[in-house]
């Protein structure tokens, strides 16, 4: 399962990146609109910083508008991916752009059945956003699970790129039923990598070193 992170934030970007933990990126209007400055500039600079595809989104809502914008953000280089909504407007730019070898991955997607269509319509990726169906009193990751059945059952090339991840729990069950791709902000990647017993036992090996480096003052390993 690749790691993507759902964010426009340069620092936690670089800080994971160089962890080797982010296979790519994905932005919206809102996490851009969250990190302020110039957001032609922030994309350039993170399409610059990781290597695997960063998902740009078009701001229009017609097709023309889209097809516009999709080629211009696919010259900041050649790991963007467009990210257009799952309307009648954005299937067709899907279409379009995918036959001008511009991947797409089509977001806002909140059912099994728009996640067909986006797949039909050639998608790379397809984004289901399972907080907010958990907000709406559904169950956002028994989504995930009929999409992979459905998926599976046709061999449709499109991946599934779970999206609107809370908190690790999701990350878990998402690679438990076969996501291809999950997002996350970056705070869900941190309480992935932290665990109290690692701490306790790191001090405790350290404050053992110390007793034994007492003893055997001029050793250096
Ligand atoms: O990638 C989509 C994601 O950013 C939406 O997350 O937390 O706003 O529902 P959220």
């Amino acid at each position: 399962m690749k790691i993507f992170l759902d964010t426009a934030n340069l620092s936690a970007i670089k800080m994971y990146n160089d962890m080797g933990l982010v296979d790519g990126i994905t932005t919206n209007p809102s996490l851009m609109a969250k990190e302020g400055g110039d957001p032609k500039k922030v994309m350039e600079e993170i399409v610059r910083i990781v290597k695997g595809d960063v998902s740009l989104e078009v701001l229009s809502v017609d097709t023309d508008g889209m097809l516009e914008e999709g080629r211009r953000l696919r010259k900041y280089g050649n790991n963007v991916v467009v990210k257009c909504p799952l309307t009648p407007e954005g299937l067709k730019a899907c279409k379009i752009l995918t036959s001008e070898n511009i991947p797409v991955n089509v977001t806002l997607c909140f059912s099994v059945n728009q996640a067909i269509l986006a797949a039909k319509a050639g998608a790379k990726y397809v984004s289901p956003f399972i907080g907010r169906l958990d907000d709406n009193g559904q169950d956002g990751m028994n989504l995930i699970r009929e999409m992979r059945e459905v998926f599976d059952n046709y061999n449709f090339g499109t991946q599934i790129l779970v999206a609107s991840v809370r908190h690790p729990m999701h990350v878990v069950e998402s690679a438990k039923i076969g996501a291809d791709v999950v997002t996350l902000p970056p705070d869900v990647l941190g309480k992935m990598l932290k665990h109290p017993l690692t701490d306790v036992g790191l001090k405790n090996f350290l404050a053992d070193w110390e007793k034994l480096k007492k003893e055997n003052p001029n050793t250096k390993i």
